[in-house]
């Protein structure tokens, strides 16, 4: 009498996924989660600097090494999913454009007329655009960068349009994500985008997900202690407590890292391996996968949707985090509006008062020099993972 019901739900809701429809990387590590009845949490010996979540000086240098120096996740490319779609984008604080050509080619942008500067988008909300015209002076560009017309052209001198089109910063899709190089004098270096990591993000179709819902956050916290919770489920039975707690265990995680991105898989509360057995089940309701992409972006699997974090650090005690609720498609029946709406409820209230406010009620204590260095648990291992990921990327 199940399969029917299934059916009509998957039908109804169909960001069902079934285990035989992941990566092979996915598979492999979901055979590694333990039976919760049987798996060992491990000791670990491992602290960090509480200096280096409020110094300036250390954001600076993270500024250089890590957001600077290679490619870094952006944006998601669902916000613009179409051809002729083009957003502004100041979350880093620096203006940006993200567009995508009529050919398809996503780009980034830095937001700046090339007549005098004046920000072409002013608004962050993607809108379909054959062309980009300056509210200032009405030069406009097109969504590839160039230059198309100025006004009364025969006022200037020998004016070379060729020459002031859109500076673009270099950039990359991978696996649903927009990658760019923040610097545009340094050597492009895309390495952290591996083949694995975009095998998975194809699998969990992330490329072709619709964007639900998105909030932006403005954080008084380090951007490492907003990434934190989403490295250990240590805090998952305490601060979520009264929330999602419930839904999981006190177990260790199967990580693995896709290049320098680590990927987290564990099983819901009481999971045995037989569960990944189940013919026609949603894994996502028995297995929780999150992807912290290196530097700064989180990506998390339920079982009706993906969540999509981009932390973008702003100054030692300042992370501004876009939060993206994505879908298999736009609600299209009563079923699927209610249980999408019940959940970026819900999401926004757990990563936004029980997540985010961690993070904030962290700084501010390490910000009063009570300790000098934080301590970590065997529950919290993928942060020592993580961080030796950071030290590799950071000078001496
Ligand atoms: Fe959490």
């Amino acid at each position: 009498m199940n399969a029917p019901a299934k059916t009509a739900e998957a039908a109804a809701l169909p960001l069902v996924q079934t285990f035989d429809m992941l990566s092979t990387g996915q598979r492999a590590a979901m055979q590694r989660i333990a039976r919760h009845d049987e798996a060992e949490v491990p000791q670990i010996d491992f602290q960090t600097p509480a200096s280096m979540f409020t110094s300036a000086e250390r954001f600076a240098l993270e500024q250089q090494h890590l957001f600077r120096a290679r490619a870094v996740p952006l944006a998601v490319s669902a916000l613009i999913a179409e051809n002729g779609t083009a957003m502004g984008h100041d979350a880093l604080g620096i203006p940006l454009i993200i567009s995508r050509d009529k050919q398809g080619q996503a780009h980034v942008f830095l937001n700046a007329c090339q007549h005098k500067g004046a920000k072409l988008l002013e608004t962050c909300e993607p809108m379909k655009a054959a062309r980009m015209t300056c509210p200032y002076h009405a030069w406009t560009f097109g969504l590839d960068g160039k230059l198309l017309a100025v006004a009364r052209p025969e006022t200037f001198v020998g004016l070379d349009k060729s020459s002031r089109n859109l500076v673009e910063l270099p950039s990359r899709e991978h696996g649903g994500i927009i990658w760019v190089m923040l610097d545009r004098n340094a050597e492009p270096d895309f390495s952290p985008l591996v083949p694995e990591l975009a095998e998975d993000l194809e699998a969990l179709d992330l490329p072709r997900l619709h964007v639900y819902g998105r909030k932006r956050f403005e954080i008084a916290a380090n951007w490492k202690l907003v990434l934190e919770p989403f490295l250990e489920g240590y805090h998952v039975q305490r601060l979520h407590a009264q929330t999602v707690g419930p839904m999981f265990a006190d177990v260790p995680n199967v990580v693995d890292l896709l290049g320098p991105t680590i990927r987290q898989i564990s099983g819901k509360a009481n999971f045995t391996p037989d569960d990944l057995a189940l013919p026609g089940e949603n894994i996502h309701k028995t297995v929780t996968t999150v992807y912290n992409m290196f530097p700064n972006c989180v990506v998390i699997t339920s079982p009706w949707y993906i969540s999509v974090m981009l932390l973008h650090p702003r100054a030692a005690d300042h992370t501004t985090v876009e939060y993206h609720m994505l879908t298999r498609s736009v609600p299209d029946n009563p079923k699927a509006e209610e249980l999408y709406a019940r959940s970026y409820e819900m999401v926004l209230n757990v990563f936004g008062n029980e997540d985010f406010r961690a993070a904030e009620i962290s700084h501010a204590g390490l910000a009063t020099g009570a300790l000098d260095t934080c301590v970590y648990s065997g529950l919290e291992a993928s942060i020592a993972t993580y961080y030796g990921v950071l030290d590799g990327f950071m000078p001496g």
